[in-house]
């Protein structure tokens, strides 16, 4: 079922204490923000056991930003999506730009480590994005359906199941420089069309789709009342818990 949701990803930030601080604020206020709104935040790793200890009731899911490629063994420094399922972690983000650019992750990989996510009952969100030549010289679409269809259209609608897609303009990601509402629509709704014609009509109706890129609550309500944004992955403003949840509190009322 299509869902409203609010992902935190907090990427490279919070010592542990600061974290466990964060967590307790949010669950604090998790209690106002509408039913049928989920909300989710990706710590880093160290954080994954205490933080599922304290989010064990499900107001808020926890998610990882990131897993292995492979099943376990001699690997230094990674973490498998079985380790994680085994911690609690119920959803990992996977092909963020900045793992793409920074560690390399290609449509190869992204889809090893989607099949790990989804062998090990993982929701995965997998994240796509153009950078800005890319869109100033009108190849976005083209761009988005290369990432998407280079790592999904190996696997069944069936398998897809649990699928969460998120789409990140790179130039829209930590500049405050955010996509247009209309921007953002017209991308959400090319993907939608893009799942429909591999996956079916259903599939693609309810799939949710999330919008991310400096989405703030000063424009979290323009962007959440295009019909095929579905909530958003939220970076900078998810490290502070009255933006994140004034976030989660801008869908429309029906
Ligand atoms: P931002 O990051 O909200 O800080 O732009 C979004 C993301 O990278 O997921």
């Amino acid at each position: 079922m299509r869902k409203k949701l609010v992902a935190g990803n907090w990427k490279m930030n919070m010592t542990f204490q600061e974290g466990i601080e964060l967590i307790n604020k949010l669950l604090n206020q998790a209690q106002n923000i509408p039913q049928d709104v989920e909300l989710l935040i990706a710590p880093p790793y160290i954080h994954t056991s205490e933080a599922a200890r304290l989010l064990k009731d499900g107001a808020i899911y926890l998610g990882a930003q990131n897993c292995s490629q492979f099943d376990g063994g001699a690997y230094t420094g990674e973490i498998s999506a079985r380790m994680l399922r085994s911690c609690g972690v119920s959803h990992v983000i996977l092909g963020h730009s900045e793992r793409r650019a920074y560690f390399h992750e290609d449509s190869d990989m992204l889809k090893d480590k989607l099949s790990q996510a989804l062998h090990n009952q993982l929701t995965p969100i997998l994240c796509c994005g153009e950078q800005l030549e890319e869109r100033t010289s009108d190849n976005h679409f083209k761009t988005i359906t290369k990432q998407l269809e280079n790592v999904l259209f190996h696997f069944s609608p069936e398998e897809l199941q649990t699928l969460i897609i998120a789409y990140e303009p790179v130039w829209a990601i930590g500049t405050g420089k955010t996509a247009s509402p209309e921007q953002a629509q017209e991308m959400h709704a090319h993907i939608r069309q893009l799942v429909n014609n591999k996956f079916g009509q259903s599939f693609a109706e309810n799939i949710t789709i999330l919008y991310g890129g400096s989405c703030k609550p000063s424009n979290a309500k323009e962007l959440f009342a295009k019909p095929d944004v579905d909530g958003g992955l939220i970076g900078g403003a998810s490290l502070k818990p009255d933006d994140f949840m004034a976030i989660a509190k801008s869908f429309p009322h029906k």
